[in-house]
């Protein structure tokens, strides 16, 4: 018999609720903050911890928006390009001269990805860049780099569930909770 992951959890720090709440509030930003401009509006998802937090943002925003998603993975801490990500799946469009991109992350840490992210957008070519985040945990912050909207601002706790994940588990859970330490430890 699988156990239930719930019982990994120490205390919900997030409910299914606040999320909700905080989500539809995003959403309202969103659609008054692009709401005037004519460019198209480009969300991208960026994978894996974003699935879930992006599936619900786009049901709350009303005016017209594209997705898309890329997916990266940092290099480790201690290599030459410590601070640079690696791009795994990439994003493939022709002309991004007249899409503003918004990049859905679930959670800002070091700041390395979303920096490294922007960055190489604009590069790109992407009309604008800006970027908006579930959480953010700003005691972790590596590099001068702030997003431009988040939900909640969060202690330096270890964190799962809607889609952030310890080893591969816990994406699903529908709130943001607290993993015992002694699954981590
Ligand atoms: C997490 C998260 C961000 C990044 C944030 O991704 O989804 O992409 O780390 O950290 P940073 O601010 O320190 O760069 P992760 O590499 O765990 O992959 P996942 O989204 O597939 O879980």
């Amino acid at each position: 018999m699988r156990k239930n992951i719930k019982d990994d959890i120490d205390h919900i720090l997030l409910t299914e609720e606040q999320i909700k709440t905080a989500v539809k509030e995003l959403a309202g930003k969103i659609d008054e903050y692009y709401g005037n401009h004519d460019s198209r509006l480009l969300l991208l998802g960026i994978l894996k911890g974003s699935v879930v937090f992006m599936g619900d943002l786009m049901k709350q925003i009303s005016i017209p928006v594209e997705i898309d998603f890329m997916k990266v993975s940092s290099y480790g801490s201690g290599t030459a390009s410590a601070g640079s990500v690696n791009i795994i799946l990439d994003l493939y469009r022709k002309d991004l001269s007249n899409t503003e991109i918004l990049v859905v992350e679930d959670i800002i840490d070091s700041g390395k990805t979303l920096n490294y992210l922007v960055g190489y957008l604009k590069l790109k070519g992407a009309k604008s860049v800006r970027t908006c985040t579930l959480l953010d945990k700003p005691e972790r912050r590596e590099v001068d780099f702030n997003t431009d909207w988040y939900c909640f601002r969060i202690p330096n706790e270890f964190v799962v569930g809607y889609g952030l994940d310890f080893d591969e588990k816990y994406r699903a859970l529908p709130y943001i909770g607290v993993l015992k330490p002694e699954i981590y430890n």
